[in-house]
């Protein structure tokens, strides 16, 4: 079954991740930093009431307005090739749509999984800056054998989508190029 984590997760959804973690597959998540992400976490658990266990973990982290990365995404050794990875992230997919999140990536070694969850490889510089701040906490830094990949889930509005009135509140916010070619004549 995949439902939100709770409080209680932390501890088994730590273990998970070290696992890969110890290898190079993954960042560590540090029980401190697992608290703080908490809401941002879908696990799967056996359906055994007599002895629940977390055979998988995915989060979804909102980078910026357009924006989600799917995140720590682990799957016990034992449990894999079950479909749980797949699910996880069709969890994470869901909940990006239900937020109106435009674009979802990843970063990751496993290419073929994402290709067939309908991600499609771009350039590392692709994505914004913002990105990499977690690139400090790793040590592979500026080694980086990752591969970026992207799913678009809402296409970006257009200029006529924009509307014109919300452009005119914005009227002091928005860099000088897009006032000019956005808002509508006086
Ligand atoms: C990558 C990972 C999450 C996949 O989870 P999983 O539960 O084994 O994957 P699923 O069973 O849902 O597989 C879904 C599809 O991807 C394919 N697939 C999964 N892993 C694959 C791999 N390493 N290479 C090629 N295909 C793969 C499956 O064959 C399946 O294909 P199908 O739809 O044609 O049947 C899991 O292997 C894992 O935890 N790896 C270690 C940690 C890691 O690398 N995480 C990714 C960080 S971004």
């Amino acid at each position: 079954m995949i439902r939100k984590a709770r409080i209680t997760d932390v501890p088994a959804i730590a273990d998970l991740i070290s696992q890969y973690a110890r290898t190079g597959k993954m960042l560590f998540r540090s029980h401190a930093e697992l608290y703080e992400t908490l809401r941002d976490f879908f696990i799967y658990e056996q359906d055994s009431p007599a002895s629940p266990r977390i055979l998988g973990v995915c989060a979804l982290e909102i980078v910026w307005a357009d924006l989600a990365e799917v995140k720590s995404l682990a799957v016990d050794g034992r449990a894999q090739g079950r479909g749980i990875g797949r699910n996880l992230v069709h969890a994470v997919i869901a909940e990006a749509i239900e937020l109106k999140i435009q674009r979802l990536f990843a970063l990751t070694y496993e290419r073929i999984f994402f290709e067939k969850l309908g991600f499609a490889v771009v350039e590392k510089s692709a994505l914004p800056l913002k990105v990499w701040s977690d690139c400090l906490k790793c040590p592979k830094r500026d080694q980086c054998d990752e591969i970026a990949v992207v799913k678009t889930l809402f296409p970006a509005p257009t200029v006529q989508e924009i509307n014109p009135d919300m452009l005119a509140d914005l009227r002091y916010d928005v860099p000088t190029p897009l006032v000019k070619l956005k808002l509508p004549q006086a």
